[in-house]
């Protein structure tokens, strides 16, 4: 029978490994609360629609990398490729913009995209990310900005470069897509087959193409960057005013596009050297115009998303290695002090104290050998006269020192050690 294996772009996270997400998870959420954030949670999947909308659908996202197909009722579904589609659908859909706002949302998702699979670019991927919704000023975008900031201070990471853009509002960007097309038209003929397309219906995704002619040929285009309106132009300047007085650095990337159709204003990528060609660990911007474009009343908002795989590879082994060996092992020898193991071993549980017997049943031996691998720090060995005279040997595995205790005193015993 042929050895089946995850699907490729997928991982398996195990049990050796998957103390690490847990633990940047809760310093994320730990972050996401000191920021007064809260959690959505919406569905993996959506209708196609809610992407194909909401993203765009000249977006590489949309037209190259969803996993999308019908159902047995024959409607159109996604796999999410990213999460702030999903959430301005909800937003909409529940009339969240009748509520207190701005509404300040984390997620922590997985994301799935036919992408090609590399370091740090996965099929199935995860991202924490967050949606501010109900906010016009530039003090949310530097709020959202502070956060992303924050996370990478609080896991201690340097090295890292955050780049700037500011892509306009739909007004700008009309005018900027004529001043792009005239640049372009001479050159249209050279452009690939996608771009030539694109030119016509959505000139700025030109600066996604992977093809170097392409790229070479919008070298010298003009930048939204210089062409925005007055109003475009002092938002972002306010908004890097707050973080000049913040203390933030940060660079302006006039390159900057982002691959998803909803930003405007400002953008912004917290960028790594460390982690090879898949430097961007966090990714986000403005979105002005979304919630209208999925049918809702007209919230504007900014978020970001970060990669949860990219965070890992950057913080390598410097994550601790969590305890999570068992307090003690309980080996009973014959029908009777199993009876008792298996009481004592349910009330130590149920006092928190985690504790652990060998449900494989296997010789002495090989219980004290289980006990050196589970890494327990207790054992007790519980045979017919231990039972009888409530005696028993309590072994700290470390020092190898036992200490003789009735069953009672247990689990005082260990409950005053792990304090210690
Ligand atoms: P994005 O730039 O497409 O933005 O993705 C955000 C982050 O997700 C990236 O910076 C990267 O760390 C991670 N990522 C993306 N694709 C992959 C992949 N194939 N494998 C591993 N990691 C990946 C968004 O998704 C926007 N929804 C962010 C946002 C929220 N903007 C406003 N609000």
């Amino acid at each position: 029978m042929a050895k089946l294996s995850a699907p490729k772009g997928t991982k398996d996270i195990l049990p050796g490994e998957s103390y690490q997400w847990q633990y940047v998870e809760s310093v994320l959420k730990q972050i996401a609360k000191d920021f007064n954030f809260k959690e959505l949670r919406t569905p993996t999947f959506e209708a196609t629609e809610v992407f194909a909308r909401g993203v765009g659908d000249t977006t590489d996202v949309v037209t190259k990398e969803m996993y999308t197909f019908l159902d047995k009722g024959g409607r159109s579904i996604t796999l999410r490729p990213e999460g702030t589609a999903g959430i301005a659908r909800s937003f909409v859909e529940h009339g969240l913009y009748a509520g207190v706002l701005p509404l300040k949302l984390w997620y922590l998702i997985s994301c799935f995209r036919y992408e090609k699979p590399q370091a740090g670019r996965l099929r199935e991927f995860h991202q924490f990310g967050i949606e501010m919704l109900g906010t016009t000023t530039p003090l949310a975008d530097a709020e959202a900005i502070l956060f992303g900031n924050e996370i990478f201070k609080r896991f201690q990471i340097g090295n890292i470069t955050l780049n700037l853009n500011n892509i306009g509002c739909k007004e700008c960007r009309k005018a900027y897509n004529e001043k792009l097309k005239a640049f372009l038209e001479e050159k249209k003929d050279s452009l690939c087959e996608t771009c030539q397309e694109r030119l016509g219906k959505n000139p700025m995704r030109i600066f996604d193409c992977k093809s170097e002619i392409c790229q070479s040929l919008i070298a010298d285009a003009p930048t939204i960057f210089d062409s925005v309106c007055e109003d475009c132009k002092n938002h972002f300047e306010e908004v890097t005013n707050i973080l000049d007085t913040v203390g933030v650095s940060y660079k302006i990337d006039k390159g900057i596009v982002r691959g998803l159709d909803y930003y405007s204003k400002t953008v912004f990528e917290f960028v790594s050297q460390n982690i090879g060609a898949q430097g961007t660990v966090l990714g986000g911007g403005r979105y002005d115009g979304l919630i209208a474009d999925l049918g809702g009343n007209d919230a504007p908002g900014i978020g970001f998303a970060m990669g949860l795989e990219r965070l890992l590879l950057l913080l390598g082994d410097s994550i601790p290695v969590a305890d999570t060996t068992p307090r003690i092992l309980l080996i009973p020898i014959g029908d009777d002090a199993k009876k008792v193991a298996w009481k004592l071993v349910s009330d130590l549980r149920s006092r928190g104290i985690s504790a652990e017997y060998d449900i494989n049943c296997r010789s002495v031996k090989a219980q004290m050998k289980y006990a050196d691998k589970i890494g327990a720090n207790y054992t007790v060995v519980l045979g017919d006269e231990e039972v009888s005279k409530n005696q028993y040997q309590l072994k700290n595995m470390q020092t190898g020192e036992s200490v003789t205790v009735a069953l009672e005193q247990i689990a005082d015993i260990l409950s005053e050690t792990t304090e210690g």
